[in-house]
């Protein structure tokens, strides 16, 4: 009996394969890296967490055209919890001797920021496609932030045990945020048939919205990789 494999658990499997490369590297190479690489993968990082609720906003709005409006609700769900989450990155950031906003434009984060606007404003289907796959990742992205967060606190002698920025990837990892996020839009990415009405949701489009998006991400992570290992120990070591 084959048993039919669910259109979300296809896009996990692609998702998953560039995640635990990427989650790999970075944390085989963690104790190497030096404070000034560390610091800037966080600013990038932040810049995301900053445009995510716009994105979410474009997202949110090109599917208000489906007769079943609970994407549409459970999207605007996901921007009220985000929208605080960036000044409550900020901040922790700030108390561990990071400052998000001392940024100089990385063009790949930009560039990345640009193809998610587009995906997210095609149709409803292809929205729906690109959030499921970038919320399925922020999973992936708090764990290695959770991570890098622990290792500066550690170099200077900070306690991660209570800190503002272990309580913020905390919230989004064990108190279920992004979980909640991913599973909120499962459940519509699953009910996604291939020749839906006017109105309905179309499994292909889903799809091809997803693997864009997941294209969009290995692109983007590769970029950084490359930069971090273009400055491996930091400029002062060079
Ligand atoms: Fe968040
Ligand atoms: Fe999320």
């Amino acid at each position: 009996m084959v048993t039919a494999v669910r259109l979300s658990e296809r896009i996990d499997g692609v998702n998953g394969e560039f995640t635990n490369r990427v989650k790999a590297w970075l944390l085989d190479r963690l104790p190497e890296l030096s404070n000034d690489v560390l610091q800037w993968l966080v600013k990038e990082h932040y810049q995301f967490s900053s445009t995510n609720v716009e994105l979410l906003g474009l997202a949110r709005d090109a599917t208000a055209q489906l007769a079943d409006q609970g994407v549409t609700i459970e999207l605007q769900r996901n921007i009220g919890e985000e929208s605080g989450h960036a000044v409550m990155y900020r901040r922790a950031m700030g108390e561990i001797g990071t400052d998000v906003d001392d940024h100089v434009e990385f063009p790949p984060t930009t560039a990345f920021f640009e193809r998610l606007r587009n995906l997210s404003t095609q149709n409803a289907s292809c929205s729906l496609g690109t959030f499921y796959a970038t919320e399925t990742a922020a999973i992936f992205e708090h764990q290695v932030f959770y991570e890098i967060s622990r290792e500066l606190c550690e170099r200077q002698g900070l306690a991660y045990q209570g800190s503002r920025i272990k309580k913020f990837h905390d919230i989004h990892l064990d108190e279920g945020v992004e979980q909640g996020h991913k599973d909120g839009l499962a459940a519509f990415v699953d009910v996604a048939v291939s020749e839906p009405g006017a109105d309905g949701l179309d499994s292909a489009e889903v799809e091809r919205g997803a693997y864009a998006a997941i294209e969009a991400m290995v692109t983007w992570w590769d970029a950084l990789l490359g930069e971090v290992e273009r400055n491996w120990r930091g400029p002062q070591a060079r």
